[in-house]
């Protein structure tokens, strides 16, 4: 059974990555059936969370991922929260059915506290870079998260340019792990499609998030296929894979 207790590592399984196809693509009006039409291929959910004050956008609030929940008992939503002071209402989302909460730490005034309650109340914390936010910001902390979630564009809207030079980071991730025995998963948030998901795996990210790539395609379920095949083709990757 996977709950909060479970070991990171766990959550990949046998499988190579995860996929997490993020809502933020899908027609507002109809973000249910965009996820059936995902035809059981989505491994987690992925869901945004704008203020309008730490990015330029704004999205929705707890009442959509209880919903999610209420419709997907089962499924493992993953909350990037994108929100200056998500201290001031972790509650909101801690009650909301969240499996994972993401704060960014260039928002969040306690980090530490933020990460301590969200464990404490039995959800999976995972903490978030922005393109420019060095890994040592977040060392101190790193043994108290299950996730890393790399960004891979400035946050605040989908379909932008990948931006190749955070794959550094995501490299120098895998290597603290290692050497410091952790098991937290590595994301990568920002541009995936299936062009670039091969060198992402390849490159250490455990789970990839894709918004326009799956959600602004003809065939969603397709496309998750797609990019799930372009990862898989070439196993002899997975060996060579640089840790
Ligand atoms: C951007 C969001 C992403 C977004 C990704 O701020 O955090 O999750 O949905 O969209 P794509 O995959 O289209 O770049
Ligand atoms: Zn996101």
């Amino acid at each position: 059974m996977i709950d909060a207790t479970t070991p990171p590592r766990k959550l990949k399984g046998a499988h190579p990555f995860l996929l997490a196809p993020s809502v933020l693509s899908a027609d507002p009006l109809a973000i249910g059936t965009s996820i059936d039409n995902l035809e059981g291929e989505a491994d987690w959910i992925h869901v945004d969370i704008m203020d309008g004050h730490f990015v330029p956008n704004l999205t929705y609030g707890p009442a959509l991922v209880k919903a999610l929940r209420r419709r997907y008992p089962d499924a493992f939503l993953d909350v990037h929260i994108m929100a200056e002071r998500a201290d001031d209402f972790l509650d909101m989302f801690v009650e909301s059915g969240a499996s994972l909460l993401s704060v960014h730490v260039e928002a969040t005034h306690h980090i530490h506290k933020v990460l301590q309650t969200i464990r404490n109340r039995g959800i999976r914390p995972g903490i978030t870079l922005n393109p420019g936010t060095p890994v040592q910001t977040i060392e101190p902390i790193l043994n108290m998260v299950d996730l890393v979630l790399v960004m891979s564009v400035n946050p605040g809207f989908a379909a932008q340019k990948f931006i190749p030079e955070v794959l550094a980071k995501v490299k120098e991730l895998v290597r603290y792990r290692t050497a410091n025995g952790l098991d937290f998963l590595v994301e990568i948030d920002g541009g995936v499609d299936a062009n670039n998901a091969k060198m992402l795996v390849t490159s250490g990210c455990d789970v990839l998030v894709a918004g326009n790539a799956i959600f602004g395609s003809e065939n969603p379920a397709e496309m998750a296929r797609k990019i799930k095949n372009a990862v898989s083709t070439q196993p002899q990757t997975f060996a060579q894979r640089e840790l």
